[in-house]
């Protein structure tokens, strides 16, 4: 089988991960600037100065929000990953001829807000962040690659976090209509494919990270998350007014949760999960919030301050297609399980599937499902935006990564996207595997978590020459694509 000639084959990525060039061209520091490296086993961490004066962190996984007056900022002695990522500040020339060279349609990468907005709050973007861009579309366009661009990825300027609180102030929401208006304006033409933001359920978990919201209460959370929606729902439709070519879709994390047995408590756990991933994607693409949430939030004791007309602006702005994280399915038991994690997930041991070395459990049937869930839930387009295995890769002495293991996983995930589309009869826009070249995992800030194609010369302390290199997986995903996703054998 294989799919259609128009399906985006490409890549992701993010610019706090792989962009670097924080202290040039007058770009502002964001939210993830302030994220140091962790590992494995301990979190990354916010750094930042009490009211009182004292120089403190505090872990971003589990959040438990920041003391009331604190300014987030940069510490001696503290290493942010993010600060030259993977450098595609001063590669990408170099890097798109290789996403090139393996007949990328697409390339998925996200625009540093702080670099257009360096406060967030400014009613003039910088022209210096906009000549880049320009630059970096123009370097796409002159392959034929279709730019898809997440307009905020865990990268809100730093300034609206500790100016405003981040999104839990509504005020960010005219900030951000700010921010797209310049976007679809300056690159009208030159980009067609957007998505608002990246992982918004994430919110619910991370708001620091995803939105630099300072506090962390249900109540902030829900506020925050609404303000996000109402911000998504204006600039869709404004990015429709501004040129009717442009598709601008929303981004989940998402993936199959199953019960661990057929005890009925069981599947009925896998549903209230399942309902905690699909919120975000029903008031995107519906217009309205469902009813269980609202049910949710009175249980909460919630209370969501709604201003007049937010109804309308949410039906009115309805995204175009869904974008989609997915790594790793779950699994929940209503009794006592071994706990396991996967990309912001939680659940037991599913003893049906291998995990990754990070403890993400493999599963490509999960995609498949999960692309049949969506499809059947919304008839929109969907667009699989991350998918992928962080791996520890070992670079041999002649030079080469061997890296049959990513091979071996990315073919078992093509395999049910091909079923998906081919008999299930999915609508599938694309399919853009995370890090396509490495780059500083989000999870974790370690370089070793590698995802690539393209093998970067880096590692977790910032030490390597950035030199790029080709793993074996770069000439079989080219194959791949040459052949529409026909040809998956190493
Ligand atoms: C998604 C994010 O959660 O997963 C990416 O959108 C992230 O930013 C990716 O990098 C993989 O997670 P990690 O923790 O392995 O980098």
């Amino acid at each position: 089988m294989s799919l259609p000639k128009n399906f985006l084959w490409g890549g992701a990525t993010a610019a706090n991960q792989f962009e670097g060039g924080v202290f040039e061209g007058g770009k502002g520091l964001s939210t993830a600037d302030v994220v140091t490296a962790g590992s494995h086993t301990v979190s990354r961490r916010i750094t930042f100065t009490t009211k009182e004066g004292e120089e403190c962190a505090q872990d971003i996984m589990p959040y438990k929000g920041l003391p009331e007056g604190a300014v987030c900022g940069l510490q001696d002695g503290q290493y942010y990953p993010s600060h030259v990522g993977i450098d595609f500040y001063h590669h990408y020339k170099e890097d798109i001829a290789l996403f090139a060279e393996m007949g990328f349609k697409c390339f998925r990468l996200s625009v540093n807000w702080a670099r257009l907005f360096p406060v967030g709050d400014e009613t003039e973007p910088n022209e210096e962040g906009l000549k880049f861009y320009d630059a970096v579309f123009d370097e796409l366009r002159k392959y034929n690659i279709e730019p898809v661009v997440t307009i905020s990825h865990y990268e809100t300027p730093l300034g609206l976090a500790n100016k405003y609180g981040g999104w839990l102030d509504r005020r960010c929401i005219g900030f951000f209509e700010n921010y797209c208006r310049t976007l679809f304006t300056r690159y009208k033409g030159k980009v067609k494919y957007w998505m608002t933001f990246n992982e918004i359920n994430i919110m619910g978990m991370l708001p620091f990270f995803a939105g630099g919201v300072t506090q962390m209460t249900p109540q902030v959370q829900a506020q925050a998350v609404h303000h996000q929606f109402v911000a998504s729902a204006k600039v869709v439709k404004m990015g429709h007014e501004i040129d009717p070519e442009n598709k601008i879709g929303l981004m989940i994390a998402y993936g199959a949760t199953y019960g661990l047995t057929s005890r009925p408590q069981d599947q009925a756990l896998a549903m209230e999960n399942t309902k905690k991933y699909h919120f975000y994607s029903d008031v995107m693409v519906r217009g309205y919030y469902p009813a269980y949430q609202l049910k949710e939030y009175e249980r909460q004791g919630v209370k969501l301050e709604m201003e007049a007309g937010d109804d309308q602006i949410l039906k009115e702005g309805c995204v175009d297609y869904l974008g989609f994280s997915y790594y790793t399915s779950s699994c929940v038991s209503s009794e006592e399980g071994e706990d396991i994690g996967g990309n912001f997930s939680m659940g037991v041991k599913n003893p049906y599937v291998k995990a990754s070395d990070w403890g993400w459990q493999i599963d490509g049937i999960g995609l498949r499902i999960a692309l049949n869930t969506l499809w059947e839930r919304y008839q929109k387009p969907l667009f699989i935006v991350e998918n992928g295995l962080g791996a520890v890769d070992k670079v041999e002495a002649d030079g080469s990564i061997q890296d049959d293991y990513r091979i071996a996983y990315l073919k078992e995930h093509i395999e049910q996207m091909d079923i998906a589309v081919n008999v299930d009869g999915v609508d599938l826009m694309g399919y853009t595997p995370w890090g396509c070249i490495d780059l500083v995992s989000a999870g974790t800030g370690e370089m070793k978590k590698r995802y690539g194609f393209i093998y970067v010369d880096r590692d977790d302390e910032g030490n390597g020459t950035l030199a790029r290199s080709k793993k074996k997986s770069f000439d079989w995903y080219k194959k791949v694509i040459a052949s529409d996703g026909a040809d998956l054998e190493n």
